[in-house]
């Protein structure tokens, strides 16, 4: 007996029902993908990528900006503040986090929203997967204390 016929091209259109089966062109479509969520990452400066900021880990510069480990209370957390002098503390730790801006993948704006204050919750909140022990490790102030105990 002849083999069957092979089933017309206009059988193939894409979503076309027909004996071709799993041989029918998969339908496709001229939507655009769907876009990812917005994560709300930025461009960083030129040599301020991941790498740069391991190598200036590195490099033995001091980026505490302490001589020694501080026992740090709130209202000492509360002055530094600004843009070249920020402090925050993550889980008891206290970091300077002036010499990491410029390397923080969300932006500079993001994260002085933490300077001077306890910025565990919101780390926690947008990338709890980040280790900040590490990435921070060069940066470590102190750890906090209570008012009362200096
Ligand atoms: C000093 C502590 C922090 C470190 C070491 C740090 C580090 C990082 C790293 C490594 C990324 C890239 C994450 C990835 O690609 O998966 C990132 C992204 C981001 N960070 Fe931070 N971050 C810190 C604090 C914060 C704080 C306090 C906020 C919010 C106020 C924040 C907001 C963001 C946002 C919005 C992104 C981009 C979105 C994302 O990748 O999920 N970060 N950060």
């Amino acid at each position: 007996m002849p083999p069957p016929p092979l089933p017309s091209l206009a059988s193939r259109r894409p979503g076309a029902s027909s004996s071709a089966g799993s041989l029918a062109v998969p339908p496709s479509t001229t939507r655009p993908p769907p876009q990812p969520a917005k994560r709300g990452k930025v461009a960083l400066a030129p040599g301020h990528g991941p790498l740069d900021w391991a190598n200036l880990k590195k490099s033995g510069q001091n980026l505490r900006g302490v001589d020694t480990v501080l026992r740090v209370t709130p209202s000492m957390l509360k002055r530094h503040k600004t843009r070249d002098d920020a402090w925050s503390s993550f889980n008891g730790k206290v970091y300077n986090i002036t010499p990491y801006l410029p390397y923080h993948p969300g932006g500079e704006k993001e994260l002085m929203r933490v300077a001077g204050r306890d910025g565990s919750k919101l780390f926690a909140s947008t990338h709890a997967w980040v280790n900040i022990d590490y990435m921070l490790d060069e940066c470590l102030v102190g750890f906090m204390v209570s008012e009362s105990s200096t």
